[in-house]
């Protein structure tokens, strides 16, 4: 198993320090342009190995894209992240000739890799990988959903004052401040509704700040998260790469699932080796149904923003 992960930032430099803590693979390539910054953070990762105690070891790459070849996943997190008070769509106009060019140069080297896209606006930049790729709309993955749901679970056992393991619960929809959806209608407490424990105003408040997680992050740090990303980019790696079949809301091409075409949108998938393998149909009430109309809208038209 070889892994790639593309950026050396924040985001991407978690994602591969996860990756080897968990030997999830016998090769791991962080790629960057910013000359001698991964090789840098990969020598500094291995060197906890002997701390840790893995034995994966990462190898550094300086836009050299032959260092990636066979890779089986491919994780691109290259791109600018979000300063306070921006939104995650203003990130477009930089990012989409970025994730182009990484998606091409990748697939020149690893034609059969599994991609997952964690660059913003993600829902958008995963549409652009696919429609510029061509490649099996199984193999694209955006990431966002696990994150966001994350952000749900931990606001939840907050408000509860309990275990966010404890915690179940899911984010579709888009992946930005005012188009995710949290399920709060759906999460439990250990199979319990958690509308048992809270009263609605607090489940709305939990929504609310789920919605609005990573921007008061942004604001508190100064730049975008990079903790929780780097974990929630880890359980879709992992999911794949060990074949687990685990349950999670990705940025997929929809063809006719939840009412929608011609558009990635986060909704539950099943992952394993195959990619994401297939659409959970969640019974959605119809203010759920509503809102995901609403959020596919608001993708649609950043969507029209490319030039594909
Ligand atoms: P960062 O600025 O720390 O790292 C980005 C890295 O990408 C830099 O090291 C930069 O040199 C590199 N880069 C830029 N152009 C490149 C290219 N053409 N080829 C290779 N490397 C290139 O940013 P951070 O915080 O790691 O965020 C990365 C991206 O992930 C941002 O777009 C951010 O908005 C997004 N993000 C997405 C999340 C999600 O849930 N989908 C969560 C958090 C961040």
């Amino acid at each position: 198993m070889k892994i790639t992960v593309v950026g050396a930032g924040a985001v991407g430099a978690t994602t591969a320090d996860n990756i080897i803590r968990r030997e999830l693979a016998e090769e791991v390539v962080l790629l960057d342009i910013k000359e001698g910054v991964s090789e840098g953070k990969s020598l500094d990762m291995y060197q906890t190995a002997a701390l840790l105690g893995f034995n994966t070891r990462p190898v550094g790459s300086t836009n050299d894209y032959e260092k990636t070849k066979g890779s089986d996943v491919v994780v691109i997190t290259s791109g600018l992240p979000r300063k306070p008070g921006m939104t995650r769509e203003e990130l477009i106009g930089i990012n989409a000739g970025i994730v182009k060019g990484v998606t091409e140069n990748i697939l020149k080297y690893s034609p059969k890799a599994i991609i997952i896209v964690v660059s913003n606006p993600m829902d958008t930049m995963t549409y652009l990988a696919l429609k510029e790729s061509g490649i099996n709309k199984k193999r694209l993955i955006g990431m966002g959903g696990a994150l966001d749901s994350a952000r749900f679970k931990t606001y939840l056992a907050l408000a509860m004052d309990v275990s966010p393991l404890d915690i179940h619960g899911m984010v579709i929809g888009g992946h930005g401040d005012t188009t995710m959806i949290p399920l709060t209608r759906l999460a439990t407490y250990n199979g319990i509704p958690v509308s048992r424990f809270l009263s609605p105003e607090q489940l709305e408040k939990v929504a609310a700040d789920t919605m609005v997680g990573g921007a008061t992050l942004t604001k508190l740090i100064g730049t975008s998260a990079w903790y929780a990303p780097g974990a929630a980019t880890l359980l879709l790696v992992e999911s794949i790469v060990r074949n687990q079949k685990r349950i999670v809301p990705c940025s997929v091409y929809l063809n006719g699932e939840y009412g929608q075409k011609d558009i990635c949108m986060g909704v539950p998938v099943v992952l394993g080796r195959g990619g994401w393998e297939k659409v959970i149909n969640l019974r959605l009430s119809d203010a759920e149904k509503a809102a995901f109309e609403k959020s596919a809208e608001a993708v649609r038209s950043m969507n029209g923003a490319l030039t594909l």
